[in-house]
């Protein structure tokens, strides 16, 4: 905790937001392997929220770490920082009134939980991407499979750094086999069953 700093409660606060938007908010949390999917079906997930009318941001592992993240590489130090940085990210997001989707392969579990913690009960949703591994290295989009298992790439998740799968995700989309806007459609339909897309 900082020394000598003192949080400062605003007026206008979450609630203000919400109400102004129309809607509630949360962190649609994506996780898992490179080439899973992730980053596919939440921007398609977005686009939905999009054409419903509510507020949205994306933050994706690939774009976030050509910025704000740009120190980092991925030792597991490094993803435990990413991690961490995005969790904050994210509150500030949810707190400015924003459905915010993040999609990193997020391969801790207790980061994730860590995560999960910073959130309000209830705002955190997991969505895990279970796609087996055969079938990220298979389709490779970037060739870094490839790039891994020739050993130019070091540390990469699923070949010489591990992934562990969340145990109790809000949302498991087993996504082998299945049409993006269907793994899409899954997300919307629990945000609507569980009441976070009513006015
Ligand atoms: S995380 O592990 O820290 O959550 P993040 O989601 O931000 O990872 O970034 C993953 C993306 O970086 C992958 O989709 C891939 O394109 C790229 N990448 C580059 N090197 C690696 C690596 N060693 N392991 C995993 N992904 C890597």
């Amino acid at each position: 905790m900082p020394r000598n700093i003192i949080r400062h409660a605003h007026r206008i606060n979450r609630s203000h937001r919400e109400q102004l938007n129309g809607h509630r908010t949360c962190l649609l949390w994506f996780t898992g392997l490179s080439g899973s999917g992730k980053s596919t079906i939440a921007g398609l997930v977005e686009e939905k929220l999009y054409a419903l009318g509510k507020r949205t941001y994306l933050l994706d592992g690939d774009n976030v770490r050509h910025g704000l993240n740009g120190d980092l590489g991925f030792s597991d130090a490094d993803r435990v920082e990413n991690i961490r940085r995005i969790g904050e990210l994210s509150r500030l997001f949810v707190d400015a009134g924003i459905i915010t989707l993040a999609a990193f392969i997020s391969p801790f579990r207790v980061d994730r939980n860590n995560v999960r913690e910073l959130m309000e009960e209830g705002n955190f949703i997991e969505v895990f991407i279970d796609t087996p591994l055969a079938t990220c290295e298979q389709r490779d989009p970037k060739g870094l499979y490839h790039r891994a298992r020739n050993g130019e790439i070091k540390h990469f998740t699923g070949i010489d750094s591990p992934y562990e799968p969340p145990e109790a995700p809000e949302l498991r989309i087993v996504n082998d086999g299945l049409q993006p806007h269907e793994a899409a459609e899954q997300v919307i339909r629990y945000l609507q069953a569980n009441g976070y897309l009513a006015q």
